[in-house]
């Protein structure tokens, strides 16, 4: 369905034309002056040049034209030459009626189906998943979301990091603290234990242990981390026992890991890793170096990725180090290589810290320097911004410490829990799906409705606050619709208010001005939407929601709803309601959470 400013910009467009000036000076636009009225043209003073005439004349003679336009109850001319509109309120209803009936209210299908890959998430096995993560996840899976309504495909890959140094490390202290394991024995030749030799807490304790003990200065530490190197080697040179170690090691942590971001309602359709594309690196490395493209520098293999334009320092891409090893950059061009060929994306995109942005500006220049991504794949960064205290540093817990993830879902949640239990009518078990839910809108909106790249502040006060710019405010007008349009059906004594309010019988004209102006909001989403993806850009659909919210609150307020007497008018507020609540709650989707039925 065609966007209404474009609809707008045709009918202006057309008025042009015929008062004999170009068509293109038609362009429509949200008025910036919304207190003296809803859409502005500005095309008559772009126009004075070109036709020699003051804008006056030419917006007075366009203004004459649009008389018979039925898109606008209100055409004023103002000085120097702007052609100040207001929609038309039957135009409006016809509008939101087609919208109403169209598949994902009217949001146009793509001319050609995209097949994409989104890269996020990305923990470390055995690392737990701290506030750092919150982004990556949260950002990359309404990425993902966006694309897929749209009506393209697209591949949501975990990209684990499963394979360096942690790894090694992890399994040179298991060796001190349990050598009689059998996955140390290299004589050993037998099935090993399905039964993971540690559960995830241990795991958790080990990792961090293990790290600081490498990284001291001591005789110890440095024999530590020598031992260490050696376990990676021998994990990533095949050895049966450390592979099997590492396995457990893999298990245990992802089903950890899924479990946490099932609690984020974040989802994966490929839990591949870093691990995985191990074995093609040899082939990767030769075909480099066969191409012409990879030299030997100091000992280390690398790549030019410098280009003549650049501004910036762009150092090569290192492809082994010195001593053969392969890196984090290794594995990414790997990984590219790896899905063009079992995926063949027209686009991979990519969540990491913002800090990650000249690696991957190296990594993709590299990747189509030596061809392995087509000409016409997009690669791109999503780069965001940092969660910080309220003090303004990265957000830490009381003591100072890194904040874990699950502690912090967990605390927001009890404190939901608390609120939503304070005085309302429901059950133990009721309140806490209610909580969470309500926690998880908390979180997420806060962290979206950020433009990705800033940096925002963690404010947990703010976030789950029922009013303002909050996720509990939207899930609040949700359920306040809802709570209507089933007052409504219990009158009516139906069950269903589905069968009484169909909103595909179409809207009403707007008797007033909120109504018109909730209309009017809810007549942007698919423009919205498109934006959203183009930039992808999810605080779009977050400004877009908390708008519409707004123009329902006020409706709501000016607007005796369900003590209508006029049946008719009472329907056409009822099935306005219906539509803003099936918009709103697809943009929550989208976003990544949900509403309860009550709150
Ligand atoms: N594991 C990485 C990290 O902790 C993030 C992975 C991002 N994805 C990628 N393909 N490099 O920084």
């Amino acid at each position: 369905m065609e966007k209404l400013l474009d609809v707008l910009s045709r009918e202006v467009g057309n008025a042009f034309t015929e008062a004999g000036y170009d068509a293109a000076l038609g362009k429509v636009a949200l008025s910036n002056r919304p207190d003296l009225c809803e859409f502005q043209c500005n095309g008559s003073l772009a126009g004075a040049k070109q036709y020699k005439k003051a804008p006056l004349t030419i917006a007075n003679d366009v203004a004459e034209k649009l008389k018979e336009s039925k898109a606008f109850e209100k055409i004023e001319v103002c000085p120097p030459g702007f052609l100040n509109l207001n929609l038309d309120g039957d135009f409006l209803k016809e509008y939101l009626s087609k919208m109403a009936t169209e598949d994902k209210f009217g949001l146009e299908k793509p001319e050609k189906k995209l097949k994409v890959i989104v890269d996020y998430g990305g923990p470390n096995v055995a690392k737990p998943l701290h506030v750092g993560h919150l982004r990556s996840a949260v950002i990359g899976e309404s990425v993902k979301r966006i694309i897929r309504y749209m009506g393209h495909e697209a591949i949501g890959d975990i990209h684990l990091g499963d394979w360096g140094l942690q790894m090694g490390l992890i399994i040179a202290e298991l060796k001190l603290r349990k050598p009689e394991l059998p996955y140390f024995d290299e004589s050993f030749s037998g099935d090993y234990p399905t039964q993971a030799p540690f559960t995830i807490s241990e795991l958790e304790e080990i990792y961090p242990f293990a790290s600081k003990k490498s990284k001291e200065d001591s005789e110890e530490g440095k024999k530590f981390k020598e031992e260490a190197m050696e376990c990676t080697f021998k994990l990533q040179s095949g050895v049966r026992g450390y592979r099997a170690l590492w396995k457990h090691i893999l298990n245990v942590s992802v089903t950890d890991l899924k479990r946490n971001y099932d609690n984020l309602n974040v989802t994966f359709d490929l839990w591949k890793g870093e691990s995985d594309v191990h074995d093609i690196i040899p082939g990767m490395v030769q075909y480099m170096k066969d191409g012409g493209y990879a030299y030997l520098s100091e000992g280390a293999l690398v790549v030019d990725v410098k280009e003549e334009t650049d501004t910036k320092e762009m150092p090569p891409c290192m492809i082994l180090k010195s001593d053969g090893a392969s890196l984090y950059n290794t594995t990414d061009l790997a990984t590219i290589m790896d899905r063009m060929k079992n995926y063949h994306p027209d686009r991979i995109i990519y969540l990491t810290d913002k800090r990650q942005e000249l690696y991957f500006e190296q990594v993709f220049r590299c990747a189509r320097k030596t061809k392995l991504v087509d000409e016409n794949t997009d690669l791109v960064h999503i780069g965001f911004g940092t969660v910080n205290g309220k003090d303004g540093h990265a957000f830490k817990t009381r003591d100072g410490g890194v904040q874990r993830l699950e502690y912090l879902i967990r605390d927001i949640n009890n404190q939901m829990f608390e609120k939503i239990s304070e005085g309302r009518e429901m059950t133990e078990e009721e309140a806490k799906k209610t909580a969470r839910l309500v926690a998880l809108a908390a979180i997420k909106y806060g962290d979206l409705s950020n433009q990705a790249s800033k940096d925002y502040i963690f404010d947990i006060d703010r976030f789950t606050s029922f009013e303002g710019d909050t996720g509990p405010y939207l899930l609040y007008t949700d359920v306040r619709i809802k709570s209507i349009l089933k007052k409504y059906a219990e009158q009516k004594g139906k069950e269903n208010v589905d069968e009484l309010v169909d909103i595909k019988s179409g809207l009403n004209k707007p008797t007033n001005d909120s109504e018109k102006k909730l209309g009017m909001q809810l007549s942007a989403f698919n423009a919205m939407m498109e934006s959203a993806y183009e930039e992808l850009a999810p605080h779009k659909i977050c400004a877009y929601l908390y708008d519409l919210a707004n123009a329902f609150n006020v409706f709501y307020h000016e607007t005796k709803i369900l003590s209508e007497e006029d049946e008719d008018k009472k329907l056409g507020y009822l099935r306005l309601l219906k539509l803003v609540q099936l918009v709103m709650e697809s943009c929550m989707d989208v976003l990544g959470f949900s509403a309860p039925d009550k709150m």
